[in-house]
């Protein structure tokens, strides 16, 4: 695995990537995966390879008193992540950063709970 960008940033706006999320994450659908992720207020929760965010800003959107850190190896979709999350004003609760799952620059039980979204 590498660290280098992908192109895919530079090619497609972080609302297109996101288009089919939109249709999947429908409102009802939202409870039920907090509830199978065992999600609760006050847990610090990590996600791993975070792409532009989709999955980061609905955790920090739905969980206001929780610590939401994200992290992806691309530092394209970062960028286009922290974009999305100053937009939706949840800037402020969520921090990025540039990382590798196989070498996740965090100490083990930092977090609460740990999640991964379509990581493959
Ligand atoms: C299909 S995208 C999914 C992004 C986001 N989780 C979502 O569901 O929209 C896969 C993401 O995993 C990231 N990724 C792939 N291998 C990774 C690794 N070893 N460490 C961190 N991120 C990785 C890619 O950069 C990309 O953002």
């Amino acid at each position: 695995m590498s660290d280098t960008p992908t192109a895919l940033a530079g090619y497609f706006s972080g609302d297109r990537m996101e288009i089919g999320l939109r249709y999947a994450y429908r409102p009802e659908f939202v409870p039920l995966l907090l509830d199978y992720l065992g999600a609760s207020p006050g847990q610090s929760i990590l996600e791993v390879g975070c792409g532009t965010g989709f999955l980061t800003r609905l955790l920090a959107r739905t969980l206001p008193d929780n610590k939401i850190t994200a992290l992806d190896s691309d530092t394209n979709l970062l960028d286009i992540a922290v974009e999305m999350q100053a937009r939706d004003g949840v800037g402020g609760r969520i921090k990025m950063g540039q990382g590798n799952a196989y070498r996740l620059p965090f100490p083990d039980n930092a977090f609460d709970l740990v999640t991964s979204h379509r990581l493959l």
